[in-house]
């Protein structure tokens, strides 16, 4: 990947978006980010030179806009990837939350852009805590690779094993393989298998078992013996 390395940024993922700036394969990376963004509308809190904040573009034109979620599902991969090359034994939370144990590690949020029927562009923004110790409390359940394995890391030796795993998803991807992506992702999917308690909105708490996520990136679970489908946010992880 062709890499822009900034001292300082609000977010990535803003300034990846500048189609005058970078199209497919570039990397922004930003050693602080001052104003991260997370999935609903939430805030990325990553201290100041500590962790892995960046932003891939990528012009999957290849990708029909229905099967999208293998573009999120070979980026989680990527990330798990890379972490298992640390020593680490991670899961992906559906959607994307890469999991270590019950915490959270990094975050990725993926922003597309379609024509005709087609993902044209896509900006994937990921934060990989690797230095930090310290979280704020208002973070949920952070961990980082420092706290997992006692081994501080330089950030940007992290992204270079990103980005050998991630060219490897990817080239998978292009070359028809979506199929050994949404298998590879499935079998690290966080508590896949086990019986688990979901809250789903307007229906109160449930005892559910995750049973597999869809191409289209629906979760199929378990529940009372049935099996339902749930898209983003329809059901959520009670930790
Ligand atoms: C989440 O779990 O809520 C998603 C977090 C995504 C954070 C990354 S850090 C780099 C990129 N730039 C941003 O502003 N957000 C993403």
């Amino acid at each position: 990947m062709r890499t822009t390395i900034l001292e300082e940024c609000g977010s990535t993922n803003a300034e990846a978006k500048d189609r005058e700036k970078y199209s497919h394969g570039d990397a922004v990376i930003a050693l602080n980010q001052a104003e991260g963004r997370g999935q609903r509308g939430r805030s990325w809190e990553s201290a100041p030179g500590k962790n892995l904040t960046f932003s891939i573009v990528l012009e999957p034109v290849f990708l029909p806009a229905a099967t999208q979620f293998l573009l999120s599902e070979a980026v989680a991969l990527a990330v798990a990837d890379t972490l298992s090359f640390y020593g680490l034994s991670p899961r992906i939370k559906w959607t994307n939350d890469i999991y270590v144990g019950d915490k959270k590690i990094c975050g990725i949020l993926l922003e597309h852009e379609l024509k005709d029927g087609n993902v044209s562009r896509t900006v994937a923004g990921i934060g990989i805590n690797v230095n930090q110790a310290e979280f704020p409390d208002w973070v949920p359940n952070p961990t980082s690779l420092l706290l997992e394995t006692g081994i501080g890391r330089d950030v940007m030796e992290v992204f270079d094993v990103f980005d050998a795993k991630f060219t490897a998803r990817y080239a998978t991807l292009e070359n028809g393989g979506g199929e050994a992506v949404s298998r590879e992702y499935n079998d690290m999917l966080y508590r896949r298998g086990e019986p688990h308690r979901y809250f789903i909105p307007g229906r109160g708490e449930v005892e559910g078992t995750i049973e597999r996520a869809e191409d289209n990136g629906e979760l199929v679970v378990g529940i009372e013996g049935k099996l339902e489908k749930f898209l983003f946010r329809e059901i959520e992880f009670i930790l």
